[in-house]
């Protein structure tokens, strides 16, 4: 989604903004754009649609240099993304903004500026702020005031820098729904949508609250609350370093990633689990006294992370015999509840930024629940904030749009909560000494299902040429044949769909011929001879399989029966091992098709929108 870099500097900010949005760029976008204030006090913009690297061509051919500037990623919303609808938008060659989310109202604002003879060169919500502000300056405003007054009008949310040519002081920013932190330098200061993009210029940063607006100079930083009033918000000092969010010798951020879940699960488990059961310290004490007076749970996520709450539901009823719901936050936040008593709402997001999964939580907040945990990958993330409750997951930096570690860090997590939720009801000690045992061999069997990458890269190639594909599990591994099939769809565009394998037979056995590819996780379980019997009906109709299965369960291979087998792994925890060869599978297609892996078209990584 879209990305925003500021600065006001004493040195040269073009390249800091460039290496910015370069730092961004895992967000997804479709055009990219710069402002700067020349020393002449004239604001001068470079605009391209595609990649940031078209923008630093722009910026080579024709270099545009001051010591205060914003730059921009657009995600397209309101109009294509075209160069006239990409940021920084201008207003009378005076003032530049660059903005995050959707005004809502900005219709009737275009209309009231129009008659008051403002042009419109986009077709974004963002002109008309920029053309509000203008206004607001003309009537005497100062830079400040007038970004103060103007957000007062707008509905919807938004992040927003602002600069104007008649200020080479000051850069103003404001957030409201969507992220925005201030990063703190030495005589210099920065804005930006999160702390990546800064990372080579500091390490220290204010994380704006909502409503809060910000007044940044070479000196200092002032913010304001919703209220007007002044604010003092902490400096923290990130434990990010700049080479974190770098590929290394992979090809792509995705890859790195995969190989990187062996650690990024043994970093989530460490210290929060002993020899043989979940330690006090995984939770901490108030989420430990919540979860075992809770009833029920209920969880809500978006994409990826709404499939590790569907493997949670399993795990939360047969584990810890609690009831469990599970929405997607979208669906959540528009409809009407019945929520039952000692109910616990948790979120899972690895950004802790998506837009509907937030504004579920807020939502949550008047409705009764007991209280409110989340799961998430980013510490300072809105959501982590706005949680009685918080368990992190320690995946590290995730850049790929297809999410990989966070998936598998998330289930970690969740496994963890369920385990010392069941501790409370009634989950004997022998049973979770077999869970945690389980657990912390995980990492070793990642990497042992790492090692099967040629396998699997080989089996890739029968994809290449295919339009179609069926992703088949039960049980746990339902939703993880949805989260294969969800990869797979992602980054390869090839249309992929998941079932129930016991659904088969009512609708899908209908598309089954030899186009199709089905792919089945089939670890040893309760259900694997029901699934092996699933297979059967795939292969009557002349079906392909491509199946994932434990040695001791598979089905015999042949040539339209292709197997790879996984180490036996505790049932508990195979959701975790079978998600793997599903990714690596997805990746490889899609190396194979040459299509962006890291930035799949129209995806972005951090859904800040609605
Ligand atoms: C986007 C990303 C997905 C992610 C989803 C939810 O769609 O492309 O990879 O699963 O948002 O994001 P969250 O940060 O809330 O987990």
């Amino acid at each position: 989604m879209c990305g925003i870099v500021g600065a006001v500097a004493e040195r040269d900010v073009s390249a800091i903004l460039l290496e910015g949005l370069r730092r961004l760029e895992y967000r997804g976008y479709d055009s990219a754009g710069l402002a700067v204030r020349g020393d002449e006090g004239v604001l001068h913009r470079h605009r391209a649609v595609g990649k940031v690297g078209a923008l630093e061509d722009a910026q080579a051919a024709r270099p545009h240099h001051g010591v205060l500037g914003i730059a921009h990623t657009r995600w397209a919303t309101h109009g294509a993304p075209t160069e006239a609808n990409a940021h920084p938008h201008v207003a009378r060659d005076e003032v530049a903004i660059v903005h995050n989310g959707i005004i809502e109202n900005h219709e009737p604002l275009r209309r009231q500026l129009t008659a008051a003879g403002y042009r419109f060169d986009s077709e974004t919500d963002t002109e008309a702020v920029v053309n509000a502000v203008h206004e607001r300056l003309e009537a005497g405003d100062d830079l400040l005031t007038a970004t103060r007054s103007v957000i007062a009008r707008l509905d919807g949310a938004y992040a927003l820098g602002v600069i104007s040519r008649h200020d080479p002081d000051r850069l103003i920013a404001a957030r409201r729904g969507s992220p925005l932190v201030v990063g703190v330098g030495i005589g210099e200061h920065f804005i930006a949508s999160d702390v990546a993009a800064l990372l080579p210029v500091t390490r220290d940063f204010i994380y704006l609250e909502e409503g809060d607006v910000a007044e940044l100079t070479r000196e200092g930083v002032r913010i304001l609350n919703a209220a007007g009033e002044p604010v003092e918000r902490p400096v923290r000092t990130t434990e990010l370093t700049a080479d974190a969010a770098e590929r290394g010798a992979f090809r792509h951020f995705m890859a790195k990633e995969i190989h990187e879940q062996p650690r990024a699960v043994a970093e989530t488990l460490e210290g929060r689990i002993a020899e043989d059961r979940v330690l006090p310290e995984a939770l901490g004490p108030e989420a430990t006294r919540i979860l075992g007076e809770a009833q029920r749970i209920q969880i809500v996520a978006c994409g990826t992370s709404y499939h590790a709450g569907l493997v949670a539901r399993y795990w939360f009823e047969a584990i810890a015999g609690l009831p469990c719901d599970v929405e997607v936050a979208s669906e959540f936040r528009y409809r009407r509840h019945v929520v039952p008593r000692d109910t616990v709402f948790v979120t899972l997001s690895q950004s802790g930024e998506t837009a509907d999964t937030l504004a579920a939580l807020r939502e949550a907040w008047t409705m009764g629940y007991l209280a409110t945990l989340a799961i998430c990958n980013v510490p300072e993330s809105s959501l982590v904030r706005e949680s009685d409750l918080v368990m992190m997951t320690r995946a590290g930096p995730e850049i790929g749009v297809a999410s990989t570690k966070a998936f598998t860090t998330q289930l970690t997590a969740l496994l963890l909560t369920v385990i010392a939720t069941g501790r409370m009801h009634g989950l004997e000690a022998a049973e979770e000494a077999r869970l945690v045992t389980a657990l912390r061999s995980l990492p070793r069997q990642m990497e042992d299902v790492l090692a099967l990458e040629p396998a699997i890269e080989a089996m890739s190639e029968q994809f290449v040429d295919k339009h179609h594909s069926l992703f088949l599990g039960r049980g746990t591994q339902y939703p993880i044949a949805m989260e294969g099939a969800l990869k797979l769809k992602e980054i390869s565009y090839i249309h992929a769909e998941a079932y129930p394998a016991g659904e088969l037979k009512h609708g899908p056995l209908a598309l089954v011929d030899a186009e199709m590819p089905v792919v089945t996780v089939a670890p040893k379980d309760d259900l694997v001879e029901k699934l092996k019997s699933n297979l059967q009906e795939v292969r009557a109709r002349g079906g392909r399989l491509h199946v994932f299965a434990d040695a001791a369960a598979a089905p015999a291979a042949d040539a339209d029966c292709q197997v790879i087998t996984l180490p036996p792994v505790d049932e508990a925890v195979a959701p975790l091992l079978y998600t793997v060869p599903l990714q690596l599978l997805a990746y490889h297609v899609a190396v194979l098709k040459g299509t962006d892996v890291d930035q799949p078209r129209n995806l972005a990584k951090s859904v800040t929108v609605e």
